[in-house]
Protein backbone atom coordinates (compact mmCIF):
# COMPACT_ATOMS: atom_id res chain seq x y z
CA UNK A 1 0.00 0.00 0.00
CA UNK A 2 2.85 2.50 0.72
CA UNK A 3 4.25 1.61 -2.48
CA UNK A 4 1.36 2.31 -3.96
CA UNK A 5 0.52 5.32 -2.45
CA UNK A 6 4.24 7.12 -3.35
CA UNK A 7 3.86 5.92 -7.18
CA UNK A 8 0.46 7.17 -7.43
CA UNK A 9 1.27 10.60 -5.46
CA UNK A 10 -1.47 12.96 -5.08
CA UNK A 11 -4.19 10.18 -5.87
CA UNK A 12 -6.42 8.74 -3.43
CA UNK A 13 -5.17 5.57 -2.18
CA UNK A 14 -7.05 3.44 0.31
CA UNK A 15 -5.99 0.54 2.15
CA UNK A 16 -7.69 -3.02 3.11
CA UNK A 17 -6.44 -5.71 4.82
CA UNK A 18 -6.85 -6.80 8.49
CA UNK A 19 -8.55 -3.97 9.90
CA UNK A 20 -10.44 -4.98 13.17
CA UNK A 21 -10.66 -2.27 15.10
CA UNK A 22 -10.27 1.49 14.47
CA UNK A 23 -6.55 1.82 15.77
CA UNK A 24 -5.54 -0.42 12.75
CA UNK A 25 -6.94 2.12 10.50
CA UNK A 26 -5.14 4.72 12.10
CA UNK A 27 -1.50 2.65 12.24
CA UNK A 28 -2.33 1.57 8.37
CA UNK A 29 -3.18 5.41 7.30
CA UNK A 30 0.24 6.19 9.11
CA UNK A 31 2.61 3.79 7.96
CA UNK A 32 1.75 3.83 4.40
CA UNK A 33 0.18 7.39 3.56
CA UNK A 34 -2.98 5.92 2.44
CA UNK A 35 -5.90 8.22 2.58
CA UNK A 36 -8.19 6.09 4.01
CA UNK A 37 -9.20 2.21 4.38
CA UNK A 38 -12.08 -0.14 2.89
CA UNK A 39 -12.73 -2.79 5.56
CA UNK A 40 -14.03 -6.31 4.51
CA UNK A 41 -13.91 -8.98 7.39
CA UNK A 42 -13.71 -6.61 10.12
CA UNK A 43 -17.49 -5.35 10.12
CA UNK A 44 -19.34 -8.57 9.24
CA UNK A 45 -21.55 -8.65 12.21
CA UNK A 46 -20.18 -5.49 13.50
CA UNK A 47 -21.52 -2.62 12.15
CA UNK A 48 -20.40 -0.75 15.34
CA UNK A 49 -16.97 -0.48 13.95
CA UNK A 50 -17.81 2.27 11.66
CA UNK A 51 -18.71 4.55 14.32
CA UNK A 52 -15.83 3.47 16.23
CA UNK A 53 -13.99 4.42 13.15
CA UNK A 54 -15.24 7.95 12.97
CA UNK A 55 -14.40 8.47 16.56
CA UNK A 56 -11.08 7.56 16.05
CA UNK A 57 -10.46 9.74 13.33
CA UNK A 58 -12.03 12.58 15.27
CA UNK A 59 -9.67 12.06 18.06
CA UNK A 60 -12.46 10.56 20.64
CA UNK A 61 -12.29 7.72 22.43
CA UNK A 62 -13.20 4.63 20.97
CA UNK A 63 -16.28 2.62 22.91
CA UNK A 64 -15.64 -0.67 24.26
CA UNK A 65 -17.56 -3.19 21.97
CA UNK A 66 -21.05 -3.85 22.77
CA UNK A 67 -22.90 -5.82 25.26
CA UNK A 68 -25.58 -8.59 23.55
CA UNK A 69 -28.62 -6.94 24.20
CA UNK A 70 -27.50 -3.96 21.75
CA UNK A 71 -25.72 -6.57 19.51
CA UNK A 72 -29.61 -8.58 20.01
CA UNK A 73 -31.51 -5.24 19.39
CA UNK A 74 -28.65 -4.81 15.89
CA UNK A 75 -29.65 -8.37 14.76
CA UNK A 76 -33.40 -7.95 14.70
CA UNK A 77 -32.97 -4.53 13.38
CA UNK A 78 -30.78 -6.01 10.38
CA UNK A 79 -32.52 -8.91 9.48
CA UNK A 80 -35.93 -7.18 9.64
CA UNK A 81 -34.44 -4.27 7.05
CA UNK A 82 -33.45 -7.31 5.00
CA UNK A 83 -36.87 -8.39 4.86
CA UNK A 84 -38.63 -5.96 4.19
CA UNK A 85 -36.43 -5.34 0.97
CA UNK A 86 -36.05 -9.11 -0.33
CA UNK A 87 -38.96 -10.15 1.29
CA UNK A 88 -39.28 -12.01 4.62
CA UNK A 89 -38.36 -15.34 3.23
CA UNK A 90 -35.37 -14.63 1.03
CA UNK A 91 -34.49 -11.47 3.57
CA UNK A 92 -34.30 -14.00 6.89
CA UNK A 93 -32.73 -16.87 5.13
CA UNK A 94 -30.04 -14.37 3.84
CA UNK A 95 -29.41 -13.14 7.34
CA UNK A 96 -28.78 -16.50 8.81
CA UNK A 97 -25.02 -16.25 7.87
CA UNK A 98 -24.89 -13.14 9.43
CA UNK A 99 -26.13 -14.22 13.38
CA UNK A 100 -22.85 -16.34 13.04
CA UNK A 101 -20.64 -13.14 12.94
CA UNK A 102 -22.86 -10.83 15.41
CA UNK A 103 -22.52 -13.88 18.10
CA UNK A 104 -18.63 -13.93 17.30
CA UNK A 105 -16.38 -13.65 20.73
CA UNK A 106 -20.17 -13.65 23.27
CA UNK A 107 -20.59 -16.94 25.02
CA UNK A 108 -23.54 -17.89 24.34
CA UNK A 109 -23.79 -21.58 23.37
CA UNK A 110 -23.84 -23.88 20.61
CA UNK A 111 -27.05 -24.71 20.84
CA UNK A 112 -28.29 -21.16 20.67
CA UNK A 113 -25.84 -20.42 18.16
CA UNK A 114 -27.45 -23.09 15.75
CA UNK A 115 -31.31 -21.69 16.52
CA UNK A 116 -30.06 -18.49 15.35
CA UNK A 117 -28.45 -20.13 12.25
CA UNK A 118 -31.92 -21.45 11.49
CA UNK A 119 -34.20 -18.96 12.36
CA UNK A 120 -36.75 -18.63 9.94
CA UNK A 121 -38.45 -15.38 10.65
CA UNK A 122 -37.95 -11.97 12.07
CA UNK A 123 -40.03 -12.95 14.97
CA UNK A 124 -38.33 -15.89 15.33
CA UNK A 125 -35.09 -14.12 15.45
CA UNK A 126 -36.57 -12.03 18.26
CA UNK A 127 -37.52 -14.27 20.48
CA UNK A 128 -33.52 -15.58 20.47
CA UNK A 129 -32.75 -12.16 20.93
CA UNK A 130 -35.10 -12.40 23.78
CA UNK A 131 -33.54 -15.10 25.92
CA UNK A 132 -30.02 -14.00 25.64
CA UNK A 133 -28.58 -12.44 28.95
CA UNK A 134 -28.66 -8.54 27.38
CA UNK A 135 -25.28 -7.65 29.96
CA UNK A 136 -23.21 -10.61 28.38
CA UNK A 137 -20.23 -8.80 27.52
CA UNK A 138 -17.59 -10.90 24.75
CA UNK A 139 -14.60 -12.60 25.53
CA UNK A 140 -11.37 -10.48 25.38
CA UNK A 141 -9.97 -9.85 21.92
CA UNK A 142 -13.23 -10.65 20.32
CA UNK A 143 -13.13 -7.97 18.00
CA UNK A 144 -9.91 -9.94 16.23
CA UNK A 145 -11.44 -13.66 16.18
CA UNK A 146 -11.54 -14.45 12.84
CA UNK A 147 -15.16 -14.25 10.06
CA UNK A 148 -15.08 -14.45 7.02
CA UNK A 149 -12.39 -16.63 5.17
CA UNK A 150 -9.98 -17.89 7.22
CA UNK A 151 -8.56 -20.89 4.59
CA UNK A 152 -5.50 -18.11 3.59
CA UNK A 153 -4.81 -16.82 0.46
CA UNK A 154 -6.76 -18.12 -2.31
CA UNK A 155 -5.03 -18.38 -5.78
CA UNK A 156 -6.24 -15.35 -8.21
CA UNK A 157 -7.54 -16.03 -11.40
CA UNK A 158 -7.17 -14.07 -14.27
CA UNK A 159 -9.91 -13.82 -17.34
CA UNK A 160 -8.64 -16.39 -20.46
CA UNK A 161 -5.41 -15.13 -22.40
CA UNK A 162 -5.36 -12.24 -20.33
CA UNK A 163 -1.83 -11.39 -20.13
CA UNK A 164 -1.85 -12.51 -24.01
CA UNK A 165 -2.16 -8.64 -24.67
CA UNK A 166 -1.62 -6.22 -21.67
CA UNK A 167 -2.74 -3.58 -23.75
CA UNK A 168 -6.13 -4.70 -25.23
CA UNK A 169 -8.72 -2.61 -23.19
CA UNK A 170 -11.50 -4.85 -24.03
CA UNK A 171 -13.27 -5.61 -20.52
CA UNK A 172 -13.45 -9.50 -20.20
CA UNK A 173 -16.82 -10.80 -20.48
CA UNK A 174 -19.40 -11.13 -17.62
CA UNK A 175 -18.80 -14.65 -16.79
CA UNK A 176 -14.44 -13.74 -15.47
CA UNK A 177 -16.22 -11.53 -12.86
CA UNK A 178 -18.04 -14.51 -11.38
CA UNK A 179 -14.82 -16.44 -11.15
CA UNK A 180 -13.07 -13.90 -9.28
CA UNK A 181 -15.83 -12.27 -7.31
CA UNK A 182 -15.47 -13.18 -3.51
CA UNK A 183 -19.02 -12.10 -2.56
C1 LIG B 1 -18.28 -10.69 2.38
C2 LIG B 1 -17.08 -10.32 1.53
C3 LIG B 1 -17.24 -10.22 0.17
C4 LIG B 1 -16.15 -9.87 -0.65
N1 LIG B 1 -16.33 -9.77 -1.98
C5 LIG B 1 -15.30 -9.43 -2.78
C6 LIG B 1 -15.47 -9.32 -4.19
O1 LIG B 1 -16.56 -9.55 -4.72
N2 LIG B 1 -14.40 -8.98 -4.94
C7 LIG B 1 -13.17 -8.74 -4.38
O2 LIG B 1 -12.22 -8.42 -5.12
N3 LIG B 1 -12.98 -8.84 -3.05
C8 LIG B 1 -14.00 -9.17 -2.25
N4 LIG B 1 -13.80 -9.29 -0.89
C9 LIG B 1 -12.44 -9.07 -0.35
C10 LIG B 1 -12.33 -7.70 0.30
O3 LIG B 1 -12.55 -6.68 -0.64
C11 LIG B 1 -10.96 -7.47 0.97
O4 LIG B 1 -9.97 -7.25 -0.01
C12 LIG B 1 -10.51 -8.63 1.82
O5 LIG B 1 -11.58 -9.11 2.58
C13 LIG B 1 -9.35 -8.18 2.75
O6 LIG B 1 -9.78 -7.16 3.61
P1 LIG B 1 -10.20 -7.50 5.13
O7 LIG B 1 -8.95 -8.00 5.82
O8 LIG B 1 -10.71 -6.18 5.68
O9 LIG B 1 -11.26 -8.56 5.08
C14 LIG B 1 -14.87 -9.63 -0.06
C15 LIG B 1 -14.73 -9.75 1.33
C16 LIG B 1 -15.81 -10.09 2.11
C17 LIG B 1 -15.61 -10.20 3.60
Amino acid sequence: VAQLKDHVGEFPVLGNGDIWEADDALAMMSKTGCDGVVIGRGCLGRPWLFGDLLAAFEGRPVPPLPALGEVGAVMVEHAAALAELFGSDRGVHDFRKHTGWYLTGYPVGSEMRRSFANASSVAELQSLVDRLDPDTVPVDGAARLARGHTNGPRRPVLPDRYLEDLDDATPPDAAADALVSGG
